[in-house]
């Protein structure tokens, strides 16, 4: 680890697992930005880019061996990698648990090994909904195979003493990936530029951040000023509709969004329908800003 004298960063090097994942991308881009070398993983989709990537499994028989043989030593772990598809774990446990809740003990034994910073991105789905305003010390209770998946992925990186958990919902991103599906933000523009209305459901509520929102929790963590092992990281707004009402503000569309109704139905079923978190320990982010940053970061969007 080196220190940047003249801005007093500490430069690091910071693995990134899934770096072409939705997060892993921009997260990369952002720590590069911030001055840290950044080397990542991948494990099907391969894109050309100037990151120095390595290929890596997350299925426990190969894990060990490949965390192993990975040539650098890094001083942090952002840990994006994780089976994402929330319908499909349901018909897929055994491959969801593996990918997301085994595989945190490999990553934590390896962390351990090498003194690294652990830090494993986890989700609001750990929450059953009922309620909302979860905060660090709320009960988790998930709904589907998905969010238990992800919360037996936390236990082992809680009690690594340099194991952080970062819960969050996500908003929206400022590079996007041909392969990435679209964000909540990029549904909405989606949605406007094809001339339909974009329902969001007034029964069900959220708080979510940008990447670049997520970076800035995680810059704490990494410069030892924030040292609370779980961390919700949310936005100052919960309403559906009103986040509606800031894409378009934040993009100058008009009236695209409208009130839809979730329904209790299969896709209901294994999500949270109150799912805005709150924290103990971390400032809301301002959901405004966060889009007009997004805004900035599009310019090239065709809107
Ligand atoms: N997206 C959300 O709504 C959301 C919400 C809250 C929290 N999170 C969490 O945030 C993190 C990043 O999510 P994301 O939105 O960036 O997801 P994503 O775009 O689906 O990226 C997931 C990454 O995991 C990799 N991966 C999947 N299976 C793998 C395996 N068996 N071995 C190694 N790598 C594997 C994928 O690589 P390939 O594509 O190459 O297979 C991809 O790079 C995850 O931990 C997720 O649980 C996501």
């Amino acid at each position: 680890m080196k220190i940047d004298y003249i801005t007093f960063v500490k430069i690091m090097k910071i693995l990134i697992t899934g770096i072409f994942g939705q997060i892993g991308w921009n997260l990369a881009h952002i720590a590069r930005i911030n001055g840290h070398h950044v080397v990542g993983t991948y494990h099907t989709h391969l894109v050309e880019s100037s990151f120095r990537v390595h290929r890596l499994g997350l299925m426990p028989e190969n894990l060990e061996t490949g965390l192993l043989s990975l040539p650098f030593v890094p001083d942090a772990i952002l840990h994006c990698a994780a089976y994402t598809n929330v319908d499909k774990a349901e018909s897929e446990k055994p491959k969801a648990m593996d990918i997301n809740a085994r595989s945190s003990n490999f990553m934590v034994s390896y962390a351990r090994k090498i003194g690294a910073k652990l830090i494993y991105l986890s989700t609001d789905y750990v929450f059953d909904g009922q309620v909302g305003g979860y905060n660090e010390l709320s009960i988790p209770s998930p709904r589907g195979v998905y969010g238990l998946s992800k919360l037996l992925g936390e236990a082992p990186v809680l009690a690594y003493e340099q194991g952080f958990v970062l819960r969050f919902t996500p908003l929206g991103h400022g590079i996007r990936l041909p392969h990435h599906p679209l964000s909540l933000m990029d549904w909405v523009l989606k949605c406007a530029r094809d001339g339909k209305k974009a329902p969001m459901f007034f029964n069900r509520t959220s708080s979510p951040v940008s990447s670049q929102d997520l970076w800035e929790v995680i810059s704490e963590i990494l410069s030892d000023k924030q040292n609370q092992p779980l961390l919700h990281v949310h936005s100052d707004i919960k309403d559906l509709m009103q986040i509606g009402r800031e894409i378009e503000r934040a993009f100058g569309l008009c009236h695209t969004t409208t009130y839809g109704f979730l329904s209790h139905n299969s896709y209901s079923k294994i999500r949270p329908f109150k799912a805005h978190l709150s924290s103990n320990f971390t400032q809301p982010a301002s959901l405004l800003k966060s889009l007009e940053k997004l805004r900035q970061q599009r310019k090239s969007y065709e809107f």
